[in-house]
């Protein structure tokens, strides 16, 4: 009888053990940070659309990101260049959910027009994690993790440092370098940018047009408002590529930028850090490209089965003067 009960308990306890195993092997997140699919001791396979090559900037999200899922990480990565268009990032996504990847990271050229490729990927039960830019507010349900930055603040943040600088009480004629129509970068960085400026009534945007988050645009454009304006104290620039447009309209004007006309831009790439060493660029405000780790870590939590923060923001600051040059020589993008 005691024998029967022995053996009893010797089954039950090999049993718990093999259910143990079979669970761990499905989980994907192994320790360290591999990341082999232990069931079929394959990669996991993500599906990347990014935006295309408009900026400096999003050279270096896109080599973070090339860098962080290498061969070796324990994934395999689809990576997908759209050339500025959705279209071609919509059917990029098409194509990795016919491949039936693990999971997709988006960076959304525009807020709007996601929802119906966005369901699909959900209906295949494929996690997609939003890269640097959002989508349209209300449509948080289509995906797992927003990672990025607080644009708004972004816009903010430049704004109070023009305030500071000009000083309370003074007047600034203000003309905007705006990015991609319809991005969440450009709109919230208007926004941002916009309303803290509203709290000095002389302090006013007199032109704001789109130059497309690129250097060849932003020139132009700053070209047209020169010759349209003689009375330009500001430019305020969504990105860095574009502030550095405008200083050759400025200089190819005959002014100083960053004297006679005082530069503010956003990203913090190192081309913005060596224009304030020249004195041409007055302030950048850090938007962290490199994103490749957070991103890596989100899927490999998703797939241990925890729960994500709905936006995991990147860490930032504002660079201006002797912080930035000190800044500069760390400065690998
Ligand atoms: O979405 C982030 C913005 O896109 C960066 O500021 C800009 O340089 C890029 O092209």
């Amino acid at each position: 009888m005691k024998k029967t009960k022995r053996t009893l308990l010797t089954i039950l306890m090999m049993a718990l053990v093999v259910s143990i195993f079979a669970g761990c092997a499905k989980n994907d997140a192994a320790p360290g940070g591999t990341t082999t699919d232990t069931a079929t001791g394959k990669d996991l396979v993500l599906g990347f659309a990014q935006i295309g090559m408009e900026s400096g900037w999003r050279g270096a999200e896109t080599d973070s990101i090339k860098e962080t899922f290498a061969p070796g990480s324990g994934f395999e990565l689809k990576f997908s260049d759209g050339q500025q268009k959705q279209e071609n990032q919509i059917k990029a996504i098409r194509t990795f959910i016919a491949q039936k990847v693990d999971a997709i990271g988006l960076a959304p050229i525009v807020e709007s027009g996601w929802e119906t490729v966005l369901q699909e990927a959900k209906d295949a039960g494929i996690p997609v994690f939003l890269l640097d830019r959002g989508i349209t507010a209300g449509n948080e349900d289509l995906y797992t993790s927003f990672i990025g930055s607080d644009f708004i603040a972004e816009g903010e943040n430049v704004a109070k440092w023009l305030i500071n600088e000009v000083g309370t009480g003074k007047t600034a004629n203000i003309v905007e370098l705006e990015g991609t129509v319809g991005a969440s970068a450009a709109n919230d960085r208007k926004k941002g940018f916009d309303d803290a400026i509203k709290a000095e009534p002389g302090f006013k945007i007199t032109k704001s047009q789109t130059a497309e988050f690129t250097l060849a645009k932003g020139k132009e454009v700053m070209e047209s408002f020169l010759k349209a304006d003689k009375t330009i104290d500001v430019v305020y620039a969504h990105n860095d590529d574009m502030a550095l447009g405008a200083i050759q309209a400025i200089e190819e004007a005959g002014l100083k930028p960053g004297t006679d006309i005082l530069v503010l831009s956003i990203d913090g790439v190192k081309g913005a850090f060596e224009a304030i060493k020249e004195g041409k660029l007055n302030v950048t405000q850090e938007c962290n490209p490199l994103l490749g780790p957070q991103l890596k870590q989100a899927i490999l939590d998703v797939k241990a089965g925890k729960a994500l923060d709905k936006w995991i923001k990147s860490d930032e600051d504002i660079y201006f003067g002797q912080k930035a040059i000190d800044a500069l020589p760390d400065r690998k993008y």
